[in-house]
């Protein structure tokens, strides 16, 4: 069988990287999958149980004793958290408050980098997040960093009504120890300061000509509703 194909989409905080990589999953028939829910998901699991985010004993004994089920659901990748889609709460204050700090744990971030590269098996894929690039699918000639000025990323954020301090969360995703967010050498970056949606992903399908990609006459993403549990 074929292998799948990856296209990787990094960028810090409200860069537009969610809307540009549905848009393009859409475009392509690809399964669309956002990492940052899953660090969201184990972190609301931590912050509803009163867990500390930088208690990382407690945090994986977490990841133990619940059922964190990864699959997919329509065209995209999605969560249950003992059953129950935690979608609701993720961009929760306290999420947005504790989640780099989540991000932080080795082992957190290992077991769910497993989880996302699972998805290859079965799906060709747009994935987005932090380190997709640069450690989670180094291997993939489809790399695209997509940034914007740190006042457009918090006008966009306060646009969502959402109370996100993105400078801090910025700041402790490029300094962590573990994969941080970082620009992987062979990315194409794209400032979407003065872009719109459809501008960004017709930069990144010009980008993917030029690089010879194969654009597949792919069906609609199949939903074999297969789930992983961490
Ligand atoms: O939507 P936004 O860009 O603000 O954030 P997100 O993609 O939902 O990611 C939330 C947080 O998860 C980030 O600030 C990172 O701390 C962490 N994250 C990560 O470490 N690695 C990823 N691949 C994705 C997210």
């Amino acid at each position: 069988m074929a292998e799948h194909l990856v296209i990787a989409i990094d960028g810090p905080a409200a860069s537009g990287k969610s809307s540009v990589a549905k848009a393009l999953a859409q475009r392509l028939s690809f399964l669309y999958v956002n990492t940052g829910s899953m660090y969201r998901a184990v972190t609301w699991l931590a912050v509803s149980r009163g867990v500390p985010a930088d208690d990382a004993a407690r945090v994986l004994a977490l990841l133990d004793e619940n059922e964190v089920r990864f699959g997919v659901t329509d065209d995209e990748s999605s969560i249950h958290l003992n059953g129950v889609d935690p979608s609701p709460y993720l961009l929760d204050e306290r999420v947005n408050a504790n989640v780099s700090t989540v991000a932080t744990i080795q082992e957190v971030r290992q077991r769910l980098v497993a989880l996302q590269r699972a998805y290859l098996e079965e799906h060709d894929l747009v994935m987005e997040g932090r380190d997709i690039g640069s450690a989670v699918f180094p291997g993939t000639p489809y790399k695209f960093y997509i940034d914007a000025s740190p006042e457009v990323r918090a006008m966009r954020r306060q646009k969502q009504g959402v109370q996100d301090s993105i400078s801090a969360r910025d700041k402790q995703d490029s300094g962590r120890r573990a994969s941080p967010l970082i620009i992987a050498e062979d990315a194409h970056v794209i400032d979407s300061s003065h872009l719109t949606i459809d501008g960004v992903v017709g930069e990144i399908i010009g980008r993917l000509k030029l690089k010879g990609f194969p654009f597949l006459q792919n069906g609609p993403v199949a939903n074999p509703q297969v789930h992983r549990t961490i």
